[in-house]
């Protein structure tokens, strides 16, 4: 059900015919929220703002939501939301598992193509970006009840596997026995050959054709180089905590077999053409073609997302597929859907989102590269924030500031900003939700001094929120009661950052409400209301961190 916020407006605006755009008051005496419809209506209908005011007040049919409405200044309605209302709306929240988070009536098969580094190469910060953005919407999807089915599309084909195999070969190197960071530095090397050697080049795309027909030895040596990159990936995904596992894995060399299908379907449709050589699919409004076949006969990356996306559909049956990667990809992510849905293998019923994310700057503001001008590997940047905070800390601190600014933003990677506990990071977050659990533990401790400091403090029984006379009060109530409509939105448009403000404004009202109105040391139903109001805040807070993939500690 829509939150009762959005059920006023909805009622308003069936009197008046325009969105009354209900605003959050700006004083307690003001009520919970302003509206200037009736200002904006007189305008147009060339009556005095307060009559129309009173006639909208006449009109409306909201007894059961709000207070009488008070016409205010020179025609501003206040609206004051029934306080059982919203002490009913709190309890529920207390002994809801999903914290208000509507389950979708119509689950989907949600595709989420994400973190993709590349074999042979060690993960650097965008693909740290992408594994966390990824990881987001995972859980934001799942948590809806949709059926969320990760993707990662590894780049484990192509020519550089050529160069980098006959380099292993001729230098004899023992694969099994490398670390990830030693496979980079192998595909440097052999990339240096590549360029300076026409000899060797020839020989590595003889390589390419060898590893394509299936060769054992080229097979065998390319697949220990998966095996090292995946280790490494691992590692790190276990290190971020993240919910990717190797089921998940969908590399590119999975669609080698499908690609010449695919270009014949699409010449088969009369959509790919000839163009000196190469294969080409041109798109209405596009400069240069979508090119699926090079004139050597291979196939690139394009071409690979097209059978791609052809088997999400067709075999994955997804309703939704969302691609998390660099903004700079987003040209060729066009291409791709288009392409696709001229070829069919993207029907109109299916929805293809690309979520750009931009760069992670240095202090420096240029993007963020080591001393010697290469890529940042993700595990020297988690490194760096650990120098300033304990490990779960600096997640909490490198997630949030990923995910808190709009993701098409380039950030600076500020590591001594994002571990502070005040102002708007992670840490922050976990830190009010240590101490809203802090207040629960005491009140267990007092109602049993027997009771298990560790007890699962969800799983007590926290009773119902029953008195909300204070301003700061029924303030949080009702930020509390706008979470599941925060998180409908976050799931709509992929923002997480909506999510990440909508947490902080908690924190905030949380703590002015602590400020205000004492807990523990209040009496009676007063005391037991506050107590169900925090164990609802905590539920709220501990919920949304754990969407953004943040640990929420009940200790800090
Ligand atoms: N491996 C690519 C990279 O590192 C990202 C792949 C994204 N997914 C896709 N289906 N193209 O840039």
């Amino acid at each position: 059900m829509s939150s009762l916020p959005s059920q006023l407006a909805a009622r308003i605006e069936s009197v008046t015919g325009v969105d009354p755009e209900l605003r959050p008051a700006t004083k307690p005496q003001f009520g919970h929220f302003q509206s200037n419809v009736a200002l904006r209506l007189a305008k147009s209908q060339g009556r005095p703002p307060r009559e129309v005011a009173a006639d909208i007040v006449a009109t409306l049919d909201a007894a059961d939501l709000v207070e009488t409405p008070e016409i205010a200044g020179p025609g501003f309605i206040n609206f004051r939301l029934r306080t059982d209302l919203l002490a009913q709306a709190a309890s529920e929240l207390v002994a809801d598992p999903h914290a208000g988070i509507a389950q979708a009536t119509d689950p989907q098969r949600v595709v989420i193509d994400y973190s993709a580094p590349n074999v042979a190469k060690q993960m650097h910060v965008g693909h740290l970006r992408s594994t966390i953005i990824g990881d987001c919407f995972n859980r934001v999807l799942t948590a809806q009840g949709h059926t969320v089915i990760p993707q990662n599309h590894i780049g484990d084909w192509g020519t550089q596997f050529g160069m980098l195999v006959q380099y292993i070969v001729e230098h004899k190197v023992d694969v099994s026995a490398l670390d990830l960071a030693e496979t980079e530095q192998l595909y440097k090397d052999s990339k240096r050959l590549f360029d300076a050697d026409l000899d060797f080049a020839d020989r590595a795309r003889k390589r390419v054709v060898m590893l394509q027909s299936g060769d054992p030895q080229t097979r065998s040596i390319w697949t220990s180089l998966i095996t090292v990159s995946l280790a490494g990936f691992n590692q790190t995904y276990a290190r971020l905590g993240v919910l990717l596992t190797d089921d998940d894995l969908a590399g590119e060399s999975i669609y080698n077999d499908d690609l010449p299908r695919v270009v014949q379907e699409l010449e088969a449709d009369g959509l790919a053409k000839e163009d000196d050589g190469a294969l080409c699919v041109f798109v209405k409004g596009e400069d240069a073609p979508m090119i699926v076949r090079k004139k050597d006969g291979g196939y690139g990356y394009d071409a690979t997302d097209l059978a791609a996306i052809r088997r999400r559909v067709g075999q994955l049956k997804a309703n939704r597929i969302i691609y998390v990667t660099d903004v700079r990809q987003h040209h060729h992510f066009d291409m791709v859907f288009a392409v696709a849905r001229m070829a069919g293998f993207l029907p109109d019923d299916v929805t293809a989102e690309h979520v750009g994310y931009g760069m992670v700057l240095g202090p420096d503001g240029h993007p963020f590269k080591t001393r010697d001008g290469g890529t940042v590997s993700l595990a020297s940047l988690l490194d760096e924030a650990e120098e300033h905070a304990a490990p779960n800390i600096a997640l909490a601190a490198i997630k949030y500031a990923d995910l808190s600014n709009g993701l098409q933003k380039d950030y600076v990677f500020d590591a001594e900003r994002m571990v502070q506990t005040t102002g708007d990071t992670g840490p922050y977050l976990q830190y009010a939700h240590a101490r809203v659990s802090q207040i629960l533990r005491k009140a267990a401790a007092e109602a049993d001094p027997q009771v298990d400091p560790q007890v699962d403090l969800a799983g007590l029984d926290w009773g119902t929120v029953t008195v909300l006379e204070e301003p700061a009060e029924q303030q949080l109530a009702l930020l509390l009661s706008r979470f599941g409509e925060t998180v409908e939105v976050v799931a709509h448009d992929l923002t997480p950052h909506k999510l990440c403000t909508y947490l902080y404004d908690l924190a905030g009202t949380y703590s002015s409400f602590y400020e205000k109105c004492p807990v523990l040391k209040s009496e009676g139903q007063v005391r037991s209301s506050r107590l169900a109001l925090c164990a609802a805040t905590r539920r709220v807070l501990g919920s949304g961190l754990n969407l953004l993939g943040i640990d929420a500690p009940d200790r800090m």
